[in-house]
């Protein structure tokens, strides 16, 4: 027997795009369904990074999330960045009045399954043999198998693919409905450790070594997180935990600094690509996140760019929905490219400023270390950084009648007159 049911809003994938979008529609006063293939405990351990933009913190704490983000959220005035040996600090803060904040992107799940439940929202986790059906017509189909077994067929107004690089939605979409994909694979991957090692740094550090690039983050003050530069095709059995803290204490090291190291909690590869899918919606399939757009993890957009792609698609959702407005979902895609085209020249700009290519010749050697010596010397320079990094105002989510397209598009949203007092 399959049940046929009938939502508002499908929604693919129970990452933070899928939970988040859930959560905002509800306090707009639509109903979803969010369908996930992983177990909920998978997707709350799934190790991501943990990088928000003030942007994206103010979104969290105006919609009920900000408990435990300010609770335990690491607030840092701006990264290190170093090389040939030195470390330059580069304050954001000063250039630009604002920070960013560490909130890993794991409690971030955490903390939107925990509101969803509390308020009655249905999560399917588990969920085998998930499919997009009828993406020609009104009334598309999100069909799926519980986790204990029953089969659903579910009729949408819309369906929401949240469901990441790999997912389902956009490969359903018809060949000519994206326009353009583009995409960009760097010749290395990031092996990331988290590790029981007390962070031996205050702020996040970038460094770039002849031998590779290496990352120092953190998660709390007892739990590091740390990343290196590897061969693209590595195997992870190639890398014991001493070697992963040898080859760390050499790229991170200066003069009078020591590394601390500790027992390794998780580690894993991951591969380094661009890509952007345009547009983001056929019809009534709308992508957001890493169904949309995938930056290479340097500089760490991923997270902000879903949420704020979510906060555009939430709002624009309930104009459809509830008051019968297509001029929110109609500029939706445009709004959110111009933003993930500004992460992905961040990324790749310091994804190349501070890795070495395989075969890298000397001249490619001494322009980074030339690019590098100007970012952390001129002022100018390290301001243009610092407003990328730190990100533009939010994409407001506005479930009002009165939510303008405005408010979403032209360049004020990207280079705001910053409010300090925020
Ligand atoms: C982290 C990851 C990043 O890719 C980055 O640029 C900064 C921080 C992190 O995992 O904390």
């Amino acid at each position: 027997m399959t049940l046929k049911e009938r939502t508002q809003v499908g929604i693919v994938g129970a990452g933070p795009a899928g939970l988040l979008l859930s959560h905002l529609l509800a306090l707009g006063g639509v109903e979803s369904r969010v369908v996930e293939v992983r177990s909920r405990a998978h997707c709350e351990a799934r190790q991501r990074a943990g990088m928000l933009e003030p942007a994206t913190a103010q979104l969290l704490r105006d919609t009920g999330l900000g408990r435990r983000l300010d609770a335990e959220g690491l607030e840092h005035d701006g990264i290190y960045l170093q090389f040939a040996g030195e470390r330059h600090h580069m304050n954001f803060r000063e250039l630009t009045g604002r920070g960013v904040t560490i909130y890993p992107q794991t409690e971030i799940v955490k903390d939107l399954i925990q509101i969803r439940n509390a308020n009655g929202g249905i999560a399917e986790f588990g969920a085998t043999d998930s499919e997009v059906a009828g993406l020609d017509s009104d009334l598309p189909e999100l069909r799926y198998t519980d986790a204990a077994g029953q089969r659903h067929e579910v009729s949408c107004d819309v369906i929401a693919g949240c469901d990441g690089f790999r997912g389902i939605c956009r490969p359903a979409i018809p060949a000519g409905g994206l326009r353009t994909i583009a995409l960009r694979t760097y010749p290395f991957s990031w092996l990331g450790i988290l590790a029981q090692a007390p962070p031996s740094t205050d702020q996040v550090i970038y460094a770039r070594h002849e031998r590779g690039f290496a990352l120092h983050s953190m998660r709390t003050p007892q739990i590091g997180r740390l990343y290196l530069q590897v061969p693209a095709d590595d195997d992870i059995s190639q890398w014991p935990d001493d070697r992963i803290w040898d080859e760390l204490s050499l790229r991170l090291a200066v003069p009078g600094w020591h590394l601390r190291t500790g027992p390794v909690l998780d580690k894993s590869i991951t591969g380094m690509r661009s890509f952007v899918a345009t547009p983001m919606r056929y019809r009534r399939l709308f992508l957001a996140g890493d169904a949309a757009h995938i930056v290479p993890p340097t500089g760490a957009k991923g997270l902000n760019l879903a949420v704020a792609d979510v906060a555009a698609l939430a709002t624009a959702l309930i104009g459809l929905l509830r008051y019968g407005r297509s001029d929110l979902v109609d500029a939706y895609s445009d709004t959110c490219q111009e933003r993930a085209w500004r992460a992905t020249y961040l990324s790749w700009w310091m994804t190349t400023m501070l890795h070495v290519l395989p075969r890298q010749d000397p001249f490619d050697s001494a322009l980074q270390i030339a690019q590098l010596r100007n970012l952390t010397s001129s002022r100018a320079a390290g301001a243009m950084l610092a407003e990328i990094y730190t990100g533009g105002a939010p994409v407001r989510f506005d479930p009002s009648p009165k939510a303008s397209p405005a408010a979403f598009l032209g360049p004020e949203s990207l280079v705001p007159a910053w409010d300090d007092s925020r």
